[in-house]
C-alpha cells in the first residue's frame, strides 16, 4: 500500500535525514546547501507529511517543505506573510495527493500564526493554483555587457567605498527606503541576508555608493569568473548612486563579458543604460496566497488620497473565512475592512461598487501585479465599471518584484 496524506507537522532533527534526501531528489540540492540552510533559517523552519497508519511506511516523512514568517512590503506597509520553499514529494510517491496534502498543512498553521499572506516560487502551477495562489509578481534576470551600461564619467559628487558586509544591519537601512517604496519586497532575515550576499557560500564584496550626505545604495558583487559578474545585491536610491553603479560595472569592461543582476520590470539600470545592450535572460513569476482576506487587506497601505468605499465578494474553496463580502473603507491610505452579515439564505446584502473574484484572483489585484481591467478581461473578476475605476486606484502602485528567490 503507498502512502496517503497522513499527518503534517514540524519535522524533528531526526527526520531531516529523510528531508534532506526529498530536497535532493525534488531540486538536486547536496546535503551541505540544505545543512547551510536549516542553520540559517533555524531549527524550527521544515515541516513534514508522514504517512498514514493504514499505509506500509507508517509514520515515514513523504513530503517536505519549509517555512518561515516574514514581512512582505505592500503600500508602503509590512504585511505580514509567510514564505515557502523546497516543496518535495518522494519521487515514489508523487501524483497521489501528498503535495496538496503537505501545502493545505502549511497554509492552515501559517494563517493560524497570523499570517496574512503566503508567497513562493512555483516549479509547477496547477497545485498551487487549485490551492488558491495567484500570480502576486515578478523576478527578473537582467545581463548586460558591462561597457553597455556605463554612461558617462561617474558623479564628482559621489564615490564608490567597500564596506564591511558582516555586520548587514547599514545596509538594511537603506533597503528600508526600496521596502516602503516598492511593491512586494520582502523583509530579509538572517537566512536570507545570506542568501542575497553570500549565493553560494562565498561571501561578495560589498560597496557602498555614496554622495555628499551619506551612502545612497550599495551593491554586492561576487569575484568575476568564467568572463561574467554576478551582482549578488543591489539597492540604487538616487539618480547619482545609479551612476555611481553605471561607472563601476562599467570598470569591468577589460575582465569580463557580461555583468548579471536581480532586479524588477522597472530595473534603474535598464531604464537608464545608454545602449540596447541590456537584456532579461529570465522573468520568473512568484505566486501569492491571501490568508486572512482582513487581515490582508488592512495591513496592507493605499495611495493616499483615495477615499471610498469599495466591496469585494471572495469566494475561497480552502480557507471558508475568506469566503464572503468584505466592505473596504478607504481613507488617509489606510483601509478599514468589514465583513458583510450572510443574509438569507447565505448570500450576502452587498450594494453599491462591488467585485466578485476569487482568492486566487484577489492575490493579483492585491500585490497590483495586475489590474482590474485585464482580470475581468479574462474571466478572473466581475464587476460594474464604478467598482472597476475605484478598484484601479485602490491597488495602483509600483509593479511588484522581488529579487529574493527561495
Ligand atoms: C510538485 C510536487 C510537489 C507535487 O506533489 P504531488 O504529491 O505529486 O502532488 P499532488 O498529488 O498533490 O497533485 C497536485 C497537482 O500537482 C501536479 N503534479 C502532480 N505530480 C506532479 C509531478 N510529478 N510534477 C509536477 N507536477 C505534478 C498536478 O497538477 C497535480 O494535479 P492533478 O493530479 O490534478 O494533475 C512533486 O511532484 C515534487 O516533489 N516535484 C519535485 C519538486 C518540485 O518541483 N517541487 C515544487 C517546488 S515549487
Amino acid at each position: 500500500m503507498t502512502a496517503v496524506a497522513g499527518g503534517f507537522g514540524p519535522l524533528l532533527p531526526e527526520e531531516w535525514e529523510d528531508a534532506a534526501a526529498l530536497v535532493r531528489q525534488g531540486f538536486g540540492i547536496p546535503r551541505e546547501y540544505f545543512d547551510r540552510s536549516v542553520e540559517l533559517f533555524g531549527p524550527d523552519v521544515m515541516r513534514g507529511l508522514r504517512a498514514g497508519p493504514e499505509t506500509d511506511r507508517a509514520g515515514q516523512v513523504v513530503a517536505c517543505a519549509a517555512v518561515w514568517p516574514m514581512d512582505q512590503w505592500f503600500g508602503g506597509r509590512p504585511v505580514p506573510s509567510c514564505g515557502v520553499a523546497a516543496v518535495a514529494v518522494d519521487p515514489a510517491e508523487r501524483g497521489r495527493g501528498c503535495g496538496s496534502a503537505l501545502m493545505r498543512g502549511v497554509l492552515e498553521e501559517a494563517r493560524a500564526g497570523g499570517a496574512a499572506l503566503s508567497v513562493l516560487y512555483p516549479a509547477t502551477l496547477p497545485l498551487y493554483t487549485r490551492l488558491g495562489f495567484g500570480r502576486g509578481g515578478v523576478s527578473f534576470d537582467w545581463s548586460a555587457p558591462p561597457a553597455s551600461l556605463a554612461a558617462g564619467p561617474p558623479p564628482g559628487d559621489g564615490r564608490v567605498r567597500r564596506t564591511d558586509a558582516a555586520d548587514a544591519s547599514h545596509l538594511a537601512a537603506l533597503r528600508r527606503s526600496l521596502l516602503v517604496s516598492g511593491n512586494g519586497l520582502v523583509e530579509r532575515n538572517e537566512g536570507l541576508w545570506s542568501f542575497a550576499l553570500c549565493p553560494d557560500g562565498v561571501p561578495s564584496d560589498v560597496y557602498t555608493l555614496d554622495g555628499p550626505a551619506g551612502p545612497e545604495g550599495y551593491i554586492a558583487v561576487a569575484p568575476p569568473a568564467k568572463r561574467r559578474l554576478a551582482v549578488a545585491d543591489l539597492c540604487l536610491l538616487s539618480p547619482r548612486a545609479v551612476r555611481l553603479a553605471q561607472g563601476f560595472l562599467g570598470g569591468y569592461r577589460a575582465q569580463v563579458d557580461r555583468v548579471s543582476w536581480r532586479g524588477g520590470p522597472d530595473d534603474p539600470l535598464i531604464l537608464l543604460a545608454p545602449d540596447s545592450g541590456p537584456r532579461a535572460d529570465a522573468r520568473d513569476e512568484w505566486l501569492l496566497r491571501i490568508l486572512d482576506v482582513r487581515r490582508a487587506l488592512e495591513a496592507r497601505g493605499y495611495p493616499p488620497g483615495i477615499v471610498g468605499e469599495l466591496t469585494l465578494d471572495v469566494s475561497d474553496s480552502l480557507i471558508p473565512g475568506n469566503s464572503g463580502c468584505f466592505r473596504l473603507r478607504l481613507s488617509g491610505g489606510k483601509a478599514a475592512v468589514y465583513p458583510l452579515p450572510k443574509g438569507v439564505g447565505g448570500s450576502e446584502k452587498a450594494a453599491g461598487a462591488v467585485l466578485s473574484l476569487s482568492a486566487a484572483a484577489l492575490a493579483t489585484l492585491y500585490s497590483g501585479h495586475k489590474g482590474p481591467g485585464v482580470l475581468r478581461q479574462v474571466g478572473l473578476l466581475r464587476g460594474g465599471e464604478d467598482a472597476m475605476a475605484l478598484a484601479a486606484l485602490i491597488f495602483s502602485g509600483p509593479a511588484p518584484w522581488m529579487p529574493d528567490r527561495f
